[in-house]
């Protein structure tokens, strides 16, 4: 079994960060605090190195089958490894739509052929599909379009939505926007062709209402529930309190952008939710501090420049974020108060634990070595002509940050490297990933109260 060891990088704990060697033996981490003399096939130097556990974004749209003119399985799972995510959970809004056992194993299988990194996919809800979802396994969960987005899945009817609450066991999650408070908003606004007008149709309220329910059917059901892409400070209060049930996910384009940044981006931030006013995003930090919110991921949902151009409404709502949200987190950390141990809880550890990902989410033996080198001084602009994704966009195109993932290993196998002369990196190897295991009897992010989960092994 191949033996690598990463020499003295700062290593990411929950508890803190410790300069120690790790020992990789056949793709688990086998030792923390390995002496350097150690027999290893492969020694890397991490010195003036951070060593993060591999990230997980729990919410990536990635096109395939059916929309591959502006994603693949492989072209974003290349752009993941360059962003330093290592396993990605993918919605069910392809075409097909996955809501089936055969369309989901038809992903799977065209992620073990294509992906660069780990891979699970959700099945999605419809009005239909209830025997589906009760009897696929081994998916992370069942995600909800409570309000409509990119392609036709839907469930807002509240029989429906009753039922899968009640009769399924996998956790779920939602996008929620109350869609008759949409309707009705764009009845009022639609005649308008600046693209702000996005955010008077899928307003506050709208993200309020769908909230709102989707949160008490978890509590009345007693089902575990993941609130996906919370935009607004008024969702906060509505879940800050629903263990242990609920838990919440803050994306980078809500972190990042508000209302006032239309002018300069226009249709490239139209989002579903949407880009809300100003008050907002500093009331998401603020929860993502309190612990209120969980889990930072991406929502990466590329559509082409082309199609983005069009003018509103016609434009597509969307945009990719995969590659670069690590960076713009390790950027903002000092600034924004955060330790790179929570920054690593929210971007791996509590996505691991919400979705049962047996071996995933943090550094501890008995772990996959799904790793990420960072190096805290590299400074870099982003270019949309060196993204990875088919796309070659980026919302944050110009905009130059300190702290670059510099390699990404996937099970022990380096996937990516930035080397220190280029201005950006190459894909090494796109053996290495598999799909995720997950194991719902783990019990979920609140398992145990002082945050640590029961998938927890001790370190060495
Ligand atoms: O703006 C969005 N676009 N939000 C979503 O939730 C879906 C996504 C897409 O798939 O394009």
């Amino acid at each position: 079994m191949k033996r690598t060891l990463i020499r003295d990088a700062e290593v990411v704990f929950p508890s803190g960060c410790f300069v120690t060697n790790v020992l990789i033996i056949g793709g688990k981490i086998a030792a923390i605090d390995a002496p350097p003399t150690v027999d290893a096939d492969e020694k890397i130097d991490g010195k003036g190195l951070l060593l993060f556990p591999g990230l997980i974004d729990d919410q990536v749209h990635f096109r395939e089958p059916g929309l591959t003119h502006k994603e693949d399985l492989f072209t974003a799972s290349t752009a993941c490894a360059a962003g330093g995510v290592t396993t990605y959970l993918e919605m069910p809004n392809t075409i097909p739509a996955a809501i089936n056992e055969n369309e989901i194993r038809a992903k799977y299988q065209l992620a073990a052929k294509k992906s660069a990194v780990n891979y699970g996919f959700y099945i999605g809800a419809t009005t239909q599909n209830i025997v589906d979802l009760k009897s696929i396994s081994n998916v992370p969960g069942i995600k909800i379009f409570i309000g409509s987005s990119t392609g036709d899945l839907l469930v807002d009817d509240q029989e429906a939505l009753e039922r899968i609450f009640a009769e399924t066991t996998l956790p779920i999650c939602a996008h929620c926007e109350d869609e008759s408070t949409v309707q009705t908003n764009r009845k009022q606004f639609g005649n308008r062709q600046n693209v702000s007008t996005h955010s008077m149709i899928r307003d506050v309220k709208a993200a309020v209402i769908a909230t709102t329910r989707a949160v008490d059917l978890a509590m009345r059901h007693k089902h575990r529930f993941h609130v996906l892409h919370v935009s607004t400070a008024d969702e906060i209060p509505i879940f800050a309190d629903s263990r242990p049930f609920v838990t919440a996910e803050a994306c980078p384009h809500h972190l990042f952008f508000d209302t006032r940044d239309y002018d300069r981006l226009g249709t490239k931030i139209q989002m579903n939710p949407s880009i809300k006013p100003a008050e907002h995003p500093p009331a998401l930090w603020q929860a993502l501090l309190d612990g209120k919110i969980q889990v930072i991921a991406t929502d990466h949902a590329p559509h082409t420049l082309e199609e983005k151009s069009a003018s509103y409404p016609a434009s597509p709502s969307g945009l990719p974020a995969v590659e670069n949200y690590f960076a713009l987190l390790l950027d903002s950390a000092q600034r924004k108060g955060f330790s790179y141990s929570q920054l690593a809880s929210w971007c791996a550890d509590a996505p691991a634990r919400i979705w049962g990902l047996v071996g995933k989410g943090r550094i501890a033996v008995g772990y996959d070595a799904d790793l990420v080198l960072v190096d805290p001084q590299r400074t870099r602009t982003i270019k949309d002509e060196e993204q990875f994704t088919k796309c070659k966009w980026s919302p944050w195109a110009g905009v130059t940050l300190t702290g670059w993932p510099v390699q990404t290993f996937v099970k022990g196998e380096s996937v990516f490297k930035l080397p220190v002369d280029h201005s950006f990196g190459e894909i090494t190897n796109v053996k290495a990933s598999s799909a995720v295991l997950c194991d719902h009897a783990l019990g979920g992010y609140w398992a145990t109260t002082d945050g640590v989960g029961p998938n927890t092994l001790d370190i060495v």
